[in-house]
C-alpha cells in the first residue's frame, strides 16, 4: 500500500486507492459565514449543481440550528440522489434526531458528529474532562449507528489537540462504529508539514484507522488551507472537505476548485484523482457567489475574472505564440468556454429552453413560460443575453414564488446637490399600494418610500450591486440585508436597471422580515 510523499516517492499508509472523495461543505460550513443565509430552494439549487459537479459528499447544513434548516437539509435529500448527504451533529441525540427527520428519504445518508478534543476547547467551552468527551464520542456514535451506517466523526480543534488524547478519542469513535474520520484545523492554525506529521503521528497510535477513511478539513485564517488539504492527502487523506469559493467560517475554508484542479493540474506529481466534472467548477462559483452575495475576488485563483486573463504585453505576445507559456490550464477545463452562448431578442422561446438545455437546466411548463416573458422584457432593453445573463435571470425567477410585495412602478428624480425624491407602486396580492420618499440618491429616497409600504421597521444591514456582465448594458444585480430584532433578511435581484433591482431586492428582504422568518416557505417543486 502506498501513497506519495511530498518528494512524489511513496510511503506507507492504509489507503491506497488513489481515489479522493470530495466532500463539500459550502451548504454548511460556507453558510455559516456573516450574512449568509440560504433558503430551502437556495439550497437545493446549489445541491442540483453540486451532483452535476461531481462531488461525492454534500453536507447539506446542520439539522438542529432551525426547521428551515431540516427543511433545506430534506429537499436536498429527496431531490439529489446520486451524492451522499451529510448533516452535522453535537454529540447530542437531539442533534442527531433532527439529522435523522431530514436526511430519512436520502438515497445515501451520512451523520457528521463532532466534539472539540482540544484542552482549551474541552475546559473552556465545553467545560468537560477528557472523560466526559470519550464518553459523549461513545454514546452519540452508537446512538447514531441505530440509524445509519456512515458515520463520520470529527476532532474539533484536532491540530491544536493532545495527539495521545486525539488518538483516544479516534479509537473510542472507530470502536463505537465511525467510518470516516475528519481531522480539522478548525481555527486554520496548522502548517502543510506540522498537519502531516499530526496525520501520520494519528495513524501510528492508531493502526485501526487504516481501516477507515482519513478525511482533512483545512480553514483559511493563514492562506494556507489549500496547501494544508494537498498535504492532509499526502499524509493519507482519502476525503478532503471543502467548499465553492472557499466560503466559510472566517477567513473561509479550503476552496473547492483549487484542491481540485492542483490535483488534476499536478496530476503527475500528486497521482490522485476526484470524480468532479471540472467544466462545472465556473458555473458553480458563479451560482455560490450570486446566492451567497459573496463576490469572487477577480485575483481569486482559478475562478476570479483575472484567472485566465493575460495583462502584461509579454505575457499576451506568449500566450498568442504557445498557450503554455504563461497557462497551467485551459479556461475551457473549468467551463468557461460556456460563456458564449449568447441569444438576442428574437429567440424563441425553443431557442431558450435549449439554451438553458445546454447550460445543464431543464426549464419546461409554466417557468417556461415565465422565463421566456422575462426574457423577451430584458431583451428589448440588452442586445445580448450571455450565458451568465441566462442563469441570473433563472435565479431571480426562483426567488419571486418567495415575495409578498412586487414592485410595479419606481420614478425617481434626482440631480446634484439636490434631495431625491421617489415614487413607487408596490402590488400585495390584489391591492395596489403607492407612496413617496426623500434621500440622500435615488436608491435611498426609493427604500424610504418601499418601507411605508412594507411598514418595516427593519434597518438596511448591507447592500450590494455588481454587474453580470461586462459591458455598458450590464444587467445590475442587487444584493439587500435587512435587519430587524437581531434577525437578517436577504433579498437579491437582478434587472438591466439597477435602481429597479435594489427596489425589488428591497422588497424581497421585507417580504421575509414580515414574515418574521429568514427562511421563506418552501417550494415543493420546482
Ligand atoms: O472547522 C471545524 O472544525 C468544523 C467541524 C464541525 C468539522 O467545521
Ligand atoms: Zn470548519
Amino acid at each position: 500500500m502506498s501513497h506519495h510523499t511530498s518528494e512524489g516517492s511513496t510511503m506507507s499508509t492504509s489507503d491506497s486507492t488513489n481515489y479522493v472523495k470530495i466532500f463539500d461543505t459550502t451548504l454548511r460550513d460556507g453558510e455559516q459565514s456573516p450574512g449568509i443565509s440560504l433558503n430551502a430552494q437556495e439550497k437545493l439549487e446549489i445541491a442540483r449543481q453540486l451532483e452535476r459537479l461531481g462531488v461525492d459528499i454534500i453536507e447539506a447544513g446542520f439539522a438542529i440550528a432551525s426547521p428551515g434548516e431540516v427543511k433545506g437539509i430534506g429537499l436536498v435529500a429527496q431531490h439529489v440522489r446520486s451524492c451522499t448527504i451529510a448533516s452535522l451533529n453535537r454529540t447530542q441525540q437531539a442533534d442527531i434526531d433532527a439529522s435523522w427527520e431530514a436526511l430519512k428519504d436520502a438515497e445515501s445518508p451520512r451523520f457528521h458528529i463532532f466534539i472539540a478534543t482540544s484542552d482549551l476547547h474541552m475546559e473552556h467551552k465545553l467545560r468537560m474532562t477528557p472523560d466526559e468527551v470519550l464518553e459523549q464520542t461513545r454514546d452519540a456514535i452508537t446512538y447514531a449507528r441505530t440509524k445509519v451506517s456512515d458515520i463520520e466523526f470529527s476532532c474539533e480543534d484536532a491540530t491544536r489537540s493532545r495527539p495521545e488524547f486525539m488518538a483516544e478519542v479516534v479509537r473510542t469513535a472507530l470502536a463505537a462504529g465511525a467510518t470516516t474520520i475528519n481531522i480539522p484545523d478548525t481555527v486554520g492554525y496548522t502548517t502543510p508539514i506540522e498537519y502531516m506529521e499530526i496525520l501520520q503521528t494519528l495513524y501510528a497510535n492508531v493502526p485501526e484507522l487504516h481501516e477507515a477513511t482519513l478525511s482533512v478539513h483545512t480553514h483559511n485564517d493563514l492562506g494556507l488551507a489549500t496547501a494544508n488539504s494537498l498535504a492532509g492527502v499526502q499524509a493519507g487523506a482519502r476525503q478532503v472537505e471543502v467548499a465553492i469559493n472557499g466560503i466559510g467560517e472566517r477567513a473561509g475554508n479550503s476552496a473547492l476548485e483549487e484542491v481540485v484542479m492542483a490535483l488534476r493540474t499536478r496530476k503527475a506529481f500528486y497521482g490522485f484523482e476526484t470524480g468532479v466534472e471540472t467544466r462545472e467548477i465556473a458555473r458553480s462559483s458563479r451560482l455560490v457567489s450570486r446566492l451567497s452575495g459573496y463576490p469572487v475576488q477577480p485575483n481569486k485563483a482559478i475562478v476570479g475574472k483575472n484567472a485566465f486573463a493575460h495583462e502584461a504585453g509579454i505575457h499576451q505576445d506568449g500566450v498568442l505564440k504557445n498557450r503554455r507559456t504563461y497557462e497551467i490550464m485551459d479556461a475551457e477545463s473549468i467551463g468557461l468556454a460556456h460563456n458564449e452562448l449568447v441569444l438576442g431578442k428574437h429567440s424563441g422561446r425553443h431557442a431558450l429552453q435549449a439554451a438553458y438545455a445546454e447550460l445543464g437546466y431543464v426549464v419546461e411548463g409554466e417557468d417556461l413560460k415565465r422565463a421566456f416573458t422575462r426574457f423577451k422584457e430584458i431583451a428589448d432593453r440588452k442586445k445580448n443575453i450571455s450565458a451568465l445573463d441566462l442563469e441570473a435571470l433563472l435565479d431571480d425567477q426562483s426567488r419571486e414564488t418567495t415575495e409578498r410585495f412586487v414592485l410595479e412602478r419606481l420614478a425617481l428624480r434626482t440631480a446634484t446637490g439636490e434631495t431625491s425624491q421617489a415614487e413607487v407602486s408596490v402590488r400585495e396580492g390584489e391591492t395596489v399600494h403607492t407612496a413617496t420618499g426623500e434621500g440622500d440618491g435615488p436608491i435611498d429616497a426609493a427604500f424610504k418610500a418601499l418601507a411605508e409600504i412594507a411598514a418595516t421597521t427593519a434597518t438596511l444591514r448591507e447592500f450590494n450591486v455588481n454587474a453580470v456582465t461586462g459591458g455598458q448594458d450590464a444587467l445590475g444585480d442587487v444584493r439587500v440585508v435587512l435587519e430587524q430584532d437581531g434577525q437578517t433578511f436577504t433579498g437579491q435581484a437582478v434587472a438591466p436597471d439597477i435602481t429597479e433591482a435594489a427596489a425589488q431586492a428591497y422588497l424581497r428582504a421585507a417580504s421575509l422580515a414580515a414574515a418574521g422568518t429568514p427562511n421563506p416557505i418552501v417550494r415543493e417543486t420546482i
